[in-house]
């Protein structure tokens, strides 16, 4: 039995590029917040699970059902684990963009993902144990931990397990149907509303 809502309550932010550490919030002095909503528009799934026994969540495994995940492997990133840790943290922050959904849930630690807005703004959101989000093909985003280093999270794939990063391309088959499909409908339906 399902006793937790699946309901996200995510929060997100414009991001504020001043030169302080990727792991800290970087938010404006007055924090500028971003509603779930428009992260929904722009094509992120959001989730909150209880993960204490997620191997048997149905709420997860009607989701895996739904959407074809039918591969999953668990990952944890922290210093202690690995070798490469700075340099791994650096990659994840690279702005890149993947040609399959990027879905996550996270099990334990915590971290921000940032987002291209429309406005190819930056557009920060925290995840923590019980997040689960979904990513979607094309969309220019980079990840980094917070100033705890660690997270540990399970990662789901409809193929086969690959976490290949692309630069962005504006030329690739996932980019061009993401900005044809959600950026420039976003575009066109701000400035209309705007104005
Ligand atoms: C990934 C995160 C870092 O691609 O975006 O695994
Ligand atoms: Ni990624």
């Amino acid at each position: 039995m399902e006793s937790v809502s699946s309901q996200s309550n995510i929060e997100a932010w414009e991001y504020n590029p001043s030169d302080e550490d990727q792991r800290l919030p970087h938010k404006y002095p007055s924090n500028r917040p971003v509603a779930l909503r428009h992260i929904h528009e722009l094509g992120v799934l959001t989730w909150k699970l209880d993960v204490n026994n997620w191997e048997n969540n149905s709420v997860l495994n009607k989701i895996k059902e739904d959407r074809g995940y039918n591969y999953s492997e668990v990952a944890t990133v922290a210093r202690e684990v690995m070798e490469d840790f700075e340099s791994k943290v650096q990659d994840y922050f690279q702005e890149h963009m993947h040609s399959q959904e990027e879905i996550r849930l996270i099990l334990d630690g915590a971290g921000f993902w940032d987002i291209r807005d429309y406005d190819d703004s930056w557009i920060r959101f925290r995840v923590e144990r019980g997040d689960l989000v979904v990513l979607p093909p094309g969309m220019c985003h980079r990840f980094t931990l917070d100033v705890n280093d660690y997270i540990k999270a399970l990662l789901l794939y409809t193929e086969l397990p690959s976490r290949t990063q692309h630069e962005r391309d504006e030329d690739s088959a996932a980019r061009k149907l993401y900005v044809e499909k959600v950026l420039n409908p976003l575009a066109i339906h701000n400035k209309i509303t705007a104005s």
